[in-house]
């Protein structure tokens, strides 16, 4: 086999992998769906579900890429030569590459937000809602900053897996975890924090319905990275002792964590703007958060200046992290499959992201006249078949694949490293069973669910 590279260290497989589930999934993703679900039982259906589903399916995901040591589809295809199931595999790159597009729209906004910052603009605009509709609806600005996100994000894969994504992702992440510790701290000092925390702590199960309960399902997928190639990918370049069990515990604790912490930082400070609402939907970390900046920059100016500039650092090191994710299984299939070199598969995936991203950061300006079915615009429709449709498609494929046609001496094999790792047998049981019935039934609800929405 070619020298393919691999990770050098678990401590560098853990960061990579962790590096792919946190991300805007978690800063802004999350603190959204927990306010607009209630609170703290969203919490506690997302918990459930990151271990119930999340946590089975990316040993699932583990498992398909460690054994083979191929990018995705070459993974299936090796696993289930000449069968359909290559098509598994060709759709998680398919879809990486179509999240890439349009999440680097929203990293990219992190940046502007980031660079606004710095110059001190977040904490002294009059309008923070005219400042990002401005922003939003420019022709230009929202391209020129998606094509610099994607570009960093380049400049790593071009390095790539032990020199660029293996170490950029043992700089980056502590340093994410560093500042989110600060923030925290920070944020438990702002007038609203029993309110707060209440909000986030403490159950009101009224709210609980069958949309929190799908709602949870699907930030539980979206957050841990689960159901396309990303895991698969990264898990192709895993040392044969690496733990998969204990991987993907560690991944799924560290990106919980930060998801928690992120609404301690964002909701106590929303709490203390008596003006804003929990609720506020997408703009809350770049409609409403900015609010709350300058009015800590108004108490103590040096405060609210490097409150906004650490956490718009933060969501940007956390998008850079999974764009990382995003990219590989893309520029390694082309790279594997087409026997390109890897700087020219990497430039053949940011331009051509370049190119579909800019069709989506043009969707809330020039394009947004521009619709789709049911009247999505670019950016609309790339999240709706990218989040809800391949996504969950690919967890209900990756689920039968494992459980059921792989046979089951592969998977232990795996999981036990060639039987040098002993578990209790509950542990095998309770796997195959949520892998085998779990998963696919509760992903399909989630499925039908959102097609009828
Ligand atoms: N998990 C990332 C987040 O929480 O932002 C997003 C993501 C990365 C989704 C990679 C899917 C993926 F394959």
């Amino acid at each position: 086999m070619e020298n393919r590279g691999s990770f050098g260290s678990k401590l560098g497989i853990i960061l990579a992998s962790a590096g792919s589930a946190v991300g805007l999934g978690n800063v802004w993703r999350f603190p959204t769906e927990v306010g607009e679900n209630g609170g703290a039982a969203f919490i506690l259906v997302y918990i459930i579900c990151v271990l119930l589903l999340g946590v089975p399916l990316m040993v699932a995901e583990f498992i398909v890429g460690r054994n083979t040591h191929k990018n995705p589809v070459d993974a299936y295809r090796t696993l289930a030569p000449k069968t359909g199931w290559v098509l598994q595999g060709l759709l998680g790159v398919f879809t990486a590459w179509f999240i890439l597009s349009y999440y680097s729209v929203v990293a990219g906004w992190t940046l502007k937000y980031l660079v606004s910052a710095v110059v001190n603009q977040v904490t002294t605009m009059s309008d923070s809602s005219a400042f990002f509709v401005s922003f939003t609806q420019n022709p230009w600005m929202p391209v020129v900053y998606m094509a610099a996100v994607l570009l960093m994000t380049h400049w790593v894969i071009v390095r790539g897996v032990q020199g660029g994504i293996e170490r950029y992702s043992k700089m980056m992440m502590p340093m994410l975890l560093l500042i989110i510790a600060v923030l925290v701290v920070c944020s438990f000092a702002m007038p609203g924090t029993v309110e707060g925390l209440k909000f986030l702590l403490w159950p009101d199960f009224s709210k609980l319905d069958g949309g929190v309960l799908l709602s949870g399902m699907g930030q539980a997928f979206f957050s841990l990275s689960v159901g396309m190639g990303c895991l698969c990918s990264y898990a192709s370049y895993f040392t044969d002792d690496a733990k998969l069990f204990k991987t993907a515990g560690s991944v799924a604790l560290i990106d919980t964590i930060v998801a928690v912490m992120s609404g301690f930082i964002i909701f106590p400070a929303v709490f203390s703007v008596q003006e804003v609402a929990p609720d506020a939907g997408p703009g809350l970390v770049f409609i409403t958060l900015p609010t709350v900046f300058q009015m800590a920059f108004a108490h103590v100016p040096l405060i609210g200046w490097l409150f906004a500039i650490m956490f718009y650092l933060l969501l940007l090191l956390a998008a850079l992290t999974s764009m990382m994710s995003l990219h590989e299984p893309v520029t390694s299939f082309l790279l594997e499959r087409f026997k390109m070199s890897r700087r020219a598969a990497t430039w053949v995936v940011t331009a051509s992201c370049i190119a579909l991203g800019t069709l989506c950061a043009l969707s809330f300006g020039p394009l947004s006249e521009v619709r789709f079915l049911f009247g999505m615009t670019f950016f609309d429709f790339f999240d709706f078949v990218s989040a809800k449709i391949i996504m969950p498609l690919g967890g209900i494929l990756l689920s039968i694949f494992v459980g059921w046609y792989l046979p089951k001496s592969l998977v232990i094999k795996e999981i036990t490293n060639s039987q040098t790792l002993h578990f209790p047998r509950w542990l095998f049981v309770g796997f195959f069973f949520l892998v085998r019935w779990v998963a696919p039934l509760a992903i399909t609800a989630i499925f039908v669910n959102e097609l009828l929405s």
